[in-house]
């Protein structure tokens, strides 16, 4: 049985499922399962055109969603859910570039329905998905979005993601619409080791003579405290 979370740092892959509080929600974060298609179908027809129009998949669509658990069960996207009450609420995914040259290259998506926003779970899923994409042999992560997008750029923004190009009417609506597209970049050389636990990180903090991430430190700290 899982625990509920209320931190909502430092959560690894290797953690799910697991169930996260936030504020009334109880919101299970687990792998993508091979059973998810009508619940994700339900989740893409929730969601505001706009905000699907920059997916690479149409994620209304039976055909890509099924291409997509595909791909996910070929180990080829890692793919996280958020799920409360039975319904798929969110996700975020890991691509590594398909072409010969863009394979140091992965992308982050993530997506929270448009009923379960401003709850931190964007920020959340974003953070388990970074920090996995930082444990593969990467030199540069991208996130594709809107310019208007304020809360995109902003969980991005904080983890260190700046702005790589904007590409001008580079979107298409079904209206014949022409949208700009942002794209943002982590070059992966800006991560750094804890000496401890050999994890990948943004910052590290000294203490007692070692660089410490933060999970570490807090061990140290107490074990310090304690004795
Ligand atoms: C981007 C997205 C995933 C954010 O999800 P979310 O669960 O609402 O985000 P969070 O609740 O974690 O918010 C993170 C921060 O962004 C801020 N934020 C979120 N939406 C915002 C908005 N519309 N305007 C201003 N700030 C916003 C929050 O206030 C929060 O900052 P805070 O902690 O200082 O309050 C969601 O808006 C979405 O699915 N958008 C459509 C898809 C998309 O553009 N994905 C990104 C590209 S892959």
């Amino acid at each position: 049985m899982t625990m509920a979370h209320d931190a909502s740092a430092d959560i690894e892959m290797h953690q799910l499922p697991l169930d996260l509080r936030r504020g009334d929600h109880t919101v299970r974060l687990r792998h993508l399962a091979s059973d998810d298609g009508n619940a994700l179908l339900d989740f893409g027809r929730r969601q505001p055109d706009e905000d699907l129009l920059f997916q690479e998949r149409d994620i209304t669509n039976v055909a890509d969603i099924g291409d997509w658990i595909h791909e996910t069960e070929a180990g080829r996207i890692r793919s996280v859910v958020a799920e409360e009450n039975g319904e798929i609420i969110g996700y975020a995914t890991i691509e590594r570039g398909r072409l010969r040259w863009t394979r140091h290259v992965a992308e982050i998506r993530v997506m929270v329905d448009v009923g379960a926003r401003r709850l931190g779970l964007g920020h959340i899923m974003l953070g388990l998905a970074f920090e996995s994409a930082l444990s593969d042999d990467v030199a540069k992560i991208i996130a594709q979005m809107t310019p208007d997008q304020v809360g995109a750029r902003k969980i991005f923004e904080r983890l260190g993601f700046v702005e790589d190009a904007v590409l001008t009417r580079h979107v298409a609506s079904a209206d014949g619409e022409l949208h700009d597209l942002l794209v943002m970049r982590f070059d992966t050389k800006q991560r750094m080791i804890c000496k401890e636990c050999g994890q990948a990180v943004l910052t590290l903090i000294p203490m007692q003579g070692k660089q410490l991430c933060w999970a570490c430190y807090e061990i140290l700290d107490h074990e310090l405290g304690a004795g």
